[in-house]
């Protein structure tokens, strides 16, 4: 996978995310990450990127021409169109289905605005997708996409040293992952539950199911309407979580 973002803070998102995970998975030549600078193809002598809003209106805004310069610098030398993800909050909330689906393919264009956002003129002609992380205004495009590449590399075989975790997380199922403990057996006068030191692989298995229904129906109940439930898991998640129990009696 070859990520390319367009920003004017590229180093913000080399250093976030040359760390960690990431970090060592572009080491180990699993993925890379490049950075261009709008500002390198400014048109005017004073490096100047934005401009005042036609029809008045407070802040500048990025201009057409240099977003495109920067999109034309990566997109001119890939044989397919990448897509282009413009992260703005008017766009589609990132869910780990949209992750999975973007994981699949072999390059992709983050464009990072800033300022109170970017020419519409050019946004129509190179972005495909609108991608928003939440329902909150950030000051630009650079966490957002530092956000969705971390959670799409980690879905690429080899960028998470036990590639079974990536299978087991919170969503797989739609349902939350269940608690998990290590050594001490006890901390601060609490035990970690009887069945997981049992080594009884079934039940430690039926435990944690019943865990995951459990701490859904509390914490996430809405997620509760897409997970597949036996019939006396339905009435786990009913005992825990009144929505649900309301949301199954209109069904
Ligand atoms: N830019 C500013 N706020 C944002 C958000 N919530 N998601 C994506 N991009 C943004």
């Amino acid at each position: 996978m070859h990520f390319h973002i367009l920003t004017l803070f590229p180093e913000m998102v080399m250093d976030g995310l040359g760390t960690s995970i990431i970090g060592r998975a572009v080491n180990h030549g699993l993925l890379t990450i490049d950075a261009v600078n709008i500002r390198d193809f400014a048109e005017n002598k004073h490096n100047r990127v934005d401009d005042y809003t036609y029809g008045g209106g407070a802040g500048m805004l990025m201009q057409a021409g240099p977003v495109y310069g920067a999109y034309q610098s990566v997109a001119g030398k890939t044989e397919k169109k990448p897509r282009v993800i413009y992260l703005s909050p008017q766009g589609q909330t990132f869910s780990q289905s949209m992750a999975e689906e973007f994981a699949k393919e072999e390059e992709l264009i983050f464009l990072c605005g800033h300022y109170e956002g970017i020419d519409e003129r050019v946004l129509e002609e190179i972005v495909t997708d609108y991608v928003s992380i939440g329902d909150y205004v950030l000051t630009g495009g650079e966490l957002p996409a530092m956000v969705m590449i971390d959670a799409i590399s980690r879905l690429i075989p080899g960028v998470l040293h036990n590639d079974a975790s990536a299978e087991f997380e919170s969503f797989q199922d739609h349902l939350l992952e269940y608690p998990q403990y290590t050594r001490p057996e006890e901390w601060h006068g609490k035990k970690v539950p009887e069945i997981l030191l049992s080594g009884h692989h079934l039940n430690v298995e039926k435990w944690r199911r019943e865990q995951s229904v459990i701490r859904t129906a509390k914490r996430r109940p809405d997620l509760l309407a897409k997970a597949e439930l036996t019939e006396k898991e339905k009435e786990l998640a009913k005992k825990y979580c009144q929505p649900f129990l309301k949301m199954s009696q209109n069904n």
